[in-house]
């Protein structure tokens, strides 16, 4: 693993902006990264404020560990943000946090150093895991898994249309061959993909579902959003920057849930909605994207969508 990579910060300024910062709050960065984000909450917080990050990758979390020598009002732990309730309880803050960001899916390090096997453009290792002392890698579930399983994933979490075909090329060079290194399944995914898009290599859709499901990011992105909304304190804002439509969807599904509340559950001539009925969250504006300025900059920001919401009750 090689730390020399960097990584740009999307929408730096709006996100700390969409948090709200109070100069004595207790804030959650569930993404750490390389800390772009944290270290601008940092700056905007006073000497009683507190930050804590989290980060399932040990690179982020050697970023972050030096960021914390360095400044007391911040630590980071090596956990997934969907186990931030139990972390903030343990640390007694449960249901006292101001803020919550969690910029998803993965950092430029990961994708760049050829090593951890995300890239299907730099040949590496088959791994793909953001924590790679954990879980099964992309090279062991391509060993194992059944044809429909692999299709599966590339279809759900990696909408390709031809995930079947690709699912059968790939198990039937295995059956000859393990797969070992990014390369060799990029070229197998690519032969049996029938219809490249213009502008996109024919293995990205497949990388992507192999990836979201090695690391359970929609599954985690799920148990965190419930986690942040109950870890939260009333006021407090929850932050949420996603890479594309799958992740976008489950975001704005539960802010428009818990924002909308379940008084329509109840007979139309209820005259009190009880609490219990009531939204939880508070819409904050509109969807934001990165503006041309960083969209030159960073082509990365190009897919970005950050919504903002408040909790109520
Ligand atoms: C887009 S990067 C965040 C970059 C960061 N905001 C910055 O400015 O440097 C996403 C990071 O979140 C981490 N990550 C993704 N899903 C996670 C999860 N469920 N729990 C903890 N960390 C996660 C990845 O390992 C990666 O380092």
């Amino acid at each position: 693993m090689n730390s020399n990579f960097s990584h740009i910060t999307v929408l730096l300024d709006e996100a700390v902006e969409g948090l709200a910062v109070r100069a004595d709050g207790c804030y959650i960065d569930g993404t750490f990264g390389r800390g772009g984000h944290s270290r601008l909450i940092l700056q905007t917080l006073g000497a009683e404020g507190r930050l804590l990050g989290f980060d399932k990758d040990p690179l982020a979390i050697a970023t972050g560990n030096a960021l914390a020598a360095d400044d007391g009002r911040f630590v980071v732990v090596q956990r997934s943000f969907a186990e931030l309730a139990e972390e903030a309880a343990v640390r007694g803050i449960d249901g006292k946090i101001s803020g919550i960001l969690l910029d998803l899916g993965v950092s430029s390090p990961q994708l760049d150093d050829a090593e951890r096997g995300f890239s299907f453009l730099n040949d590496g290792p088959l791994d793909m895991r953001m924590d790679p002392d954990r879980g099964v890698s992309a090279a062991q579930f391509i060993a194992t898994a059944s044809e429909e399983e692999i299709a599966r994933v590339f279809k759900e979490y990696g909408e390709e249309r031809f995930a079947k075909r690709m699912a059968r090329a790939v198990v039937q060079r295995r059956s000859e061959q393990a797969f070992e290194r990014t390369a060799d399944l990029a070229q197998v995914l690519t032969v049996a993909n029938p219809a490249w898009e213009k502008g996109k290599n024919p293995a990205t859709r497949a990388f992507q579902g192999l990836r979201i499901y090695i690391n359970n990011e929609l599954g985690d992105l799920e148990r965190g959003l419930d986690a942040a909304l109950e870890s939260l304190e009333v006021g407090g804002r929850l932050v949420v920057i996603s890479f594309h439509s799958l992740e976008d969807r489950i975001v704005k599904q539960f802010m428009r849930k818990h924002a909308k509340g379940e008084a329509d559950k109840l007979p139309r001539d209820l005259p009190i909605i009880p609490k219990a009925f009531e939204p939880r969250l508070k819409l904050i504006g509109k969807p934001v994207f990165a503006s041309e300025a960083e969209l030159k900059a960073n082509p990365r920001s190009r897919s970005a969508v950050m919504r903002i919401a408040e909790k109520v009750r």
